[in-house]
Protein backbone atom coordinates (compact mmCIF):
# COMPACT_ATOMS: atom_id res chain seq x y z
CA UNK A 1 0.00 0.00 0.00
CA UNK A 2 1.46 3.45 -0.75
CA UNK A 3 1.63 5.95 1.55
CA UNK A 4 0.25 9.13 0.63
CA UNK A 5 -0.83 12.45 1.65
CA UNK A 6 -3.65 14.40 0.24
CA UNK A 7 -5.05 18.15 0.26
CA UNK A 8 -8.75 18.44 2.02
CA UNK A 9 -11.06 21.21 2.16
CA UNK A 10 -13.84 22.02 4.58
CA UNK A 11 -15.02 24.77 1.77
CA UNK A 12 -16.90 27.53 2.70
CA UNK A 13 -20.21 26.28 2.72
CA UNK A 14 -19.38 23.56 4.95
CA UNK A 15 -17.91 26.39 8.01
CA UNK A 16 -20.65 28.56 7.37
CA UNK A 17 -23.20 25.84 8.40
CA UNK A 18 -21.64 24.20 11.07
CA UNK A 19 -21.43 20.56 9.57
CA UNK A 20 -17.03 21.19 9.77
CA UNK A 21 -16.91 18.74 12.70
CA UNK A 22 -19.17 16.38 11.07
CA UNK A 23 -16.72 16.51 7.82
CA UNK A 24 -13.48 15.90 9.70
CA UNK A 25 -15.44 12.93 11.70
CA UNK A 26 -16.36 10.85 8.92
CA UNK A 27 -12.54 11.34 7.24
CA UNK A 28 -10.66 10.73 10.74
CA UNK A 29 -13.06 7.43 11.35
CA UNK A 30 -11.49 6.00 8.48
CA UNK A 31 -8.34 5.47 10.34
CA UNK A 32 -5.98 8.13 8.12
CA UNK A 33 -3.70 10.42 9.99
CA UNK A 34 -4.38 14.31 10.23
CA UNK A 35 -0.94 15.88 9.58
CA UNK A 36 -2.01 19.19 9.29
CA UNK A 37 -4.98 21.49 9.93
CA UNK A 38 -5.92 24.95 10.25
CA UNK A 39 -8.87 27.45 9.25
CA UNK A 40 -8.02 29.98 7.07
CA UNK A 41 -9.16 32.81 4.48
CA UNK A 42 -8.46 31.65 0.67
CA UNK A 43 -7.27 35.02 -1.36
CA UNK A 44 -8.11 35.49 -5.06
CA UNK A 45 -4.08 34.62 -5.40
CA UNK A 46 -4.46 31.65 -3.48
CA UNK A 47 -7.67 30.23 -5.49
CA UNK A 48 -6.34 30.88 -8.82
CA UNK A 49 -3.67 28.71 -7.88
CA UNK A 50 -5.39 26.17 -6.80
CA UNK A 51 -8.22 26.24 -9.16
CA UNK A 52 -5.67 27.27 -12.50
CA UNK A 53 -6.67 24.11 -14.24
CA UNK A 54 -10.14 25.42 -14.11
CA UNK A 55 -9.74 28.62 -15.60
CA UNK A 56 -11.50 30.19 -18.66
CA UNK A 57 -14.21 27.60 -17.56
CA UNK A 58 -17.81 28.71 -17.38
CA UNK A 59 -18.01 27.66 -13.54
CA UNK A 60 -14.59 29.29 -12.69
CA UNK A 61 -15.62 32.16 -11.68
CA UNK A 62 -18.39 31.49 -9.22
CA UNK A 63 -16.04 29.01 -8.32
CA UNK A 64 -13.30 31.58 -7.11
CA UNK A 65 -15.53 33.76 -5.58
CA UNK A 66 -17.29 30.70 -3.31
CA UNK A 67 -14.20 29.69 -2.50
CA UNK A 68 -13.20 32.95 -1.15
CA UNK A 69 -16.28 33.82 0.55
CA UNK A 70 -15.29 32.64 4.13
CA UNK A 71 -13.09 31.06 5.96
CA UNK A 72 -12.06 27.00 5.18
CA UNK A 73 -10.81 24.35 7.05
CA UNK A 74 -7.61 23.00 5.24
CA UNK A 75 -6.60 19.63 6.55
CA UNK A 76 -3.83 17.32 5.49
CA UNK A 77 -4.39 13.15 5.58
CA UNK A 78 -1.61 10.88 5.39
CA UNK A 79 -1.74 7.57 5.34
CA UNK A 80 -2.49 4.41 2.59
CA UNK A 81 -4.59 5.25 -0.73
CA UNK A 82 -4.87 8.84 1.36
CA UNK A 83 -6.12 10.29 -1.98
CA UNK A 84 -8.17 7.94 -3.10
CA UNK A 85 -10.00 6.76 0.12
CA UNK A 86 -11.04 10.54 0.54
CA UNK A 87 -12.03 10.77 -2.70
CA UNK A 88 -14.15 7.80 -1.74
CA UNK A 89 -15.76 9.19 1.74
CA UNK A 90 -16.26 12.84 -0.26
CA UNK A 91 -18.02 11.12 -3.10
CA UNK A 92 -18.92 12.28 -6.83
CA UNK A 93 -18.56 16.22 -7.54
CA UNK A 94 -22.00 16.55 -8.07
CA UNK A 95 -24.39 15.91 -5.28
CA UNK A 96 -26.97 14.99 -7.16
CA UNK A 97 -25.24 12.07 -7.86
CA UNK A 98 -23.14 11.11 -4.98
CA UNK A 99 -23.98 8.15 -3.54
CA UNK A 100 -25.61 8.13 -0.02
CA UNK A 101 -23.15 7.63 3.16
CA UNK A 102 -20.78 9.80 1.52
CA UNK A 103 -20.37 13.71 2.51
CA UNK A 104 -21.40 15.08 -0.69
CA UNK A 105 -24.12 12.85 -0.73
CA UNK A 106 -25.28 13.18 2.74
CA UNK A 107 -25.26 17.17 3.19
CA UNK A 108 -24.94 18.45 -0.12
CA UNK A 109 -27.27 19.11 -2.96
CA UNK A 110 -25.60 21.51 -5.37
CA UNK A 111 -22.51 21.01 -7.30
CA UNK A 112 -21.42 24.96 -6.43
CA UNK A 113 -22.17 23.86 -2.74
CA UNK A 114 -20.66 20.78 -2.32
CA UNK A 115 -19.11 21.22 0.99
CA UNK A 116 -15.81 19.61 0.20
CA UNK A 117 -12.29 19.31 -2.05
CA UNK A 118 -10.14 16.46 -1.97
CA UNK A 119 -6.75 16.09 -4.13
CA UNK A 120 -7.55 14.02 -7.20
CA UNK A 121 -4.45 11.91 -8.41
CA UNK A 122 -0.75 12.20 -6.10
CA UNK A 123 0.50 15.41 -8.64
CA UNK A 124 -1.94 17.34 -7.38
CA UNK A 125 -2.10 16.19 -4.03
CA UNK A 126 1.63 17.02 -3.98
CA UNK A 127 0.93 20.61 -5.11
CA UNK A 128 -1.84 21.35 -3.00
CA UNK A 129 -0.34 20.35 0.13
CA UNK A 130 2.35 22.27 -0.40
CA UNK A 131 0.48 25.03 -1.23
CA UNK A 132 -1.41 24.85 1.63
CA UNK A 133 1.00 23.99 4.57
CA UNK A 134 4.72 24.74 5.19
CA UNK A 135 6.92 21.98 6.26
CA UNK A 136 6.70 22.63 9.72
CA UNK A 137 3.02 22.66 9.69
CA UNK A 138 3.07 19.23 8.82
CA UNK A 139 3.83 16.84 11.94
CA UNK A 140 4.72 13.60 11.59
CA UNK A 141 3.52 11.34 14.80
CA UNK A 142 2.58 7.77 15.74
CA UNK A 143 -0.80 6.93 17.18
CA UNK A 144 -0.61 4.25 19.59
CA UNK A 145 -3.34 2.50 17.71
CA UNK A 146 -2.28 2.52 14.09
CA UNK A 147 -1.91 -1.40 14.51
CA UNK A 148 -5.46 -2.06 14.77
CA UNK A 149 -6.01 0.67 11.17
CA UNK A 150 -3.39 -0.78 9.20
CA UNK A 151 -1.96 -4.56 9.63
P1 LIG B 1 -12.81 19.58 -5.92
O1 LIG B 1 -11.68 19.91 -6.87
O2 LIG B 1 -13.48 20.78 -5.33
O3 LIG B 1 -12.41 18.56 -4.90
O4 LIG B 1 -13.94 18.85 -6.70
P2 LIG B 1 -13.80 17.77 -7.82
O5 LIG B 1 -12.37 17.40 -8.05
O6 LIG B 1 -14.75 16.69 -7.46
O7 LIG B 1 -14.33 18.57 -9.06
P3 LIG B 1 -13.56 19.47 -10.12
O8 LIG B 1 -13.92 18.98 -11.45
O9 LIG B 1 -12.12 19.61 -9.76
O10 LIG B 1 -14.29 20.87 -9.91
C1 LIG B 1 -13.87 21.73 -8.87
C2 LIG B 1 -15.09 22.35 -8.24
O11 LIG B 1 -15.71 23.25 -9.16
C3 LIG B 1 -17.10 23.23 -8.98
N1 LIG B 1 -17.73 22.85 -10.22
N2 LIG B 1 -18.82 23.39 -10.65
N3 LIG B 1 -21.09 24.07 -12.20
C4 LIG B 1 -20.26 23.12 -12.64
O12 LIG B 1 -20.44 22.53 -13.66
C5 LIG B 1 -19.11 22.81 -11.81
N4 LIG B 1 -18.21 21.90 -12.11
C6 LIG B 1 -17.32 21.92 -11.08
C7 LIG B 1 -17.42 22.23 -7.89
O13 LIG B 1 -17.55 22.94 -6.66
C8 LIG B 1 -16.19 21.36 -7.87
O14 LIG B 1 -16.00 20.80 -6.59
MG1 LIG C 1 -10.80 18.82 -8.42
Amino acid sequence: MANEKTLILVKPDGVQRGIAGQVIARLEATGLRIAGMKLLQISDGLAAEHYGEHEGKPFYPGLVSFITSGPVVAICLDGPNAISIARKVMGSTNPAEAAPGTVRGDLAIDIGRNVIHGSANEEDAAREVALYFSDVELVDYARAIDGWIVE
